[in-house]
């Protein structure tokens, strides 16, 4: 049973000075304000319960430091309810392990980069079809790296209209998870998401079915090494579920963040022009293979995605159970209790970045923060998997925008910095590339 944690400030009556029967929303909450007022633990009332939010460099050393303090199984239970016993998400201790050994290869920085010029001419092509016409741009970046990850992680073609049924899945999918359980339930039991939901299973299942009756044969991509991998570990008893999870993680998981956080960040670059010229002169010699050996060659660029990843963490708060009790700042946390984690919180500490809500990529030239600050892509065991494939599209994306486009936007959108559980930063861009003179 989750403690009563009595000693624990709690936000609604000691930071909002709420009555007792008044909650924040879902997206309301000031996490700073909080921190500053009440400090690294404090609990909040969301979806009815009280939940423990620990915030801070504190709070991720914490966090991190023990990743079997967790139980993801009950936190990420809706990855599990849509994608099946074996999807890494929900996993815990050995079983977690052993699955990121099995994916590993797959996304290991080497198996990603040698696709470069192949995700560069992917790019490229959607770019120059898309000019003129005008369009959303989390849209547009999405379905193009859906497509970049299509042919090239998975070596499968997708035509236009079941990239289309794979975002509306993808997005409806994360978007459902933070939802309460009841409602979340009653969606993924509706007919159009279980509809998209038989595509895309129907879709991956079959090439799965055709790479395994195929073998000894391998594709030459990166779902052949996972495919290789888990076959080994399995002992015969394939599932092919399993691997189904497996080829959805390669094709299509946290293309949305990446698509998030480009537009938000292209919106901030875009209005800087001191900086936009910046970007452009380092991108002078720019070439499908310019960051076949990283990014050294590009300092200005790889600053700039560094803050984009700072200012727009798509998934900025973090949903735990606690598995193993444990004490934090002299507050005691029992096995069964709800944790927010503000991993992105020290993202918006002047003690830690200086002027945090300004947009200045500088500050990583000039700088070095620390690993325990940096919070957008998780940390320790359950760090983001796809953290070396978003590190790759993002400065291929902004680097053949910046060099070869102007974005007329059809209106000045406000992007707000938001640090609330399940409420990435998010404002659609519409707009239409123009070529550059
Ligand atoms: C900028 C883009 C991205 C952001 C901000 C992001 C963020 C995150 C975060 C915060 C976590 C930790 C979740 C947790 O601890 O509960 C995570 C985990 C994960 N991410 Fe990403 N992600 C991004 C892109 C990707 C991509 C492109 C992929 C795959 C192609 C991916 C696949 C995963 C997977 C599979 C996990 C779960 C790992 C595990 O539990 O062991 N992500 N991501």
């Amino acid at each position: 049973m989750p403690t009563e944690n009595a000693n624990v400030p709690s936000y609604e009556t000691d930071f909002a000075g709420l009555e007792p029967d008044e909650v924040e929303g879902l997206d309301s909450f000031d996490h700073v304000g909080a921190y500053r007022k009440l400090g690294p633990i404090y609990s909040v009332m969301f979806r009815g319960e009280k939940w423990i939010c620990m915030g801070g460099v504190e709070a991720n050393e914490v966090a991190w430091r023990n990743p079997d303090m967790w139980d993801y199984r009950s936190a990420l239970s809706p990855f599990r309810d849509v994608m099946g016993e074996k999807h890494v998400t929900q996993m815990d201790g050995k079983a977690h392990r052993q699955k990121r050994r099995q994916l590993k290869p797959g996304f290991a920085m080497s198996a990603i980069a040698r696709w470069i010029p192949k995700i560069d001419s992917i790019v490229k092509e959607s770019l120059s079809a898309e000019v003129g016409s005008s369009s959303s741009l989390a849209d547009f970046f999405m379905s193009t790296l859906t497509k970049a990850n299509a042919q090239t992680v998975l070596q499968t073609r997708l035509s236009d209209e079941a990239i289309k049924v794979f975002i509306r899945f993808e997005e409806t999918f994360i978007g459902a998870t933070v939802r309460a359980e009841e409602q979340r339930n009653a969606f993924y039991a509706s007919e159009g998401f279980l509809a998209d939901k038989r595509f895309v299973f129907k879709l991956l299942g079959d090439l799965v079915k055709q790479r395994v009756a195929a073998l000894p044969k391998r594709t030459d991509d990166n779902f052949s090494e996972v495919l290789a991998m888990t076959l080994e570990d399995c002992g015969g008893e394939m599932d092919l579920q399993e691997l189904v999870s497996e080829a959805y993680l390669l094709l299509m998981a946290g293309t949305g963040n990446t698509a998030k956080l480009l537009n938000c960040g292209l919106q901030h670059i875009l209005a800087d022009e001191f900086w936009l010229s910046e970007l452009r002169n380092e991108l002078e010699g720019y070439g499908p293979g310019s960051f076949a050996r990283g990014m050294d060659g590009f300092p200005k660029l790889k600053a700039t995605v560094f803050e984009i990843e700072r200012m727009f963490p798509a998934a900025p708060v973090l949903a735990r159970v606690v598995a193993k009790p444990f004490e934090f700042l002299g507050h005691h946390l029992e096995k069964g209790d709800k944790v927010l984690h503000l991993q992105t919180l020290p993202h918006f500490l002047d003690e830690v970045y200086e002027e945090p809500y300004r947009f200045k990529p500088m500050r990583w030239i000039e700088n070095k923060y620390s690993k325990k600050s940096q919070g957008t892509f998780g940390g320790s065991t359950h760090i983001c998997l796809g953290m070396n494939l978003a590190r790759i599209h993002m400065p291929i994306v902004l680097a053949n925008v910046l060099s070869g486009y102007e974005l007329e936007q059809n209106s000045k959108s406000e992007i707000k910095v938001n640090l609330n559980y399940g409420v990435p930063q998010v404002s659609d861009i519409s707009g239409r590339f123009l070529k550059r003179a």
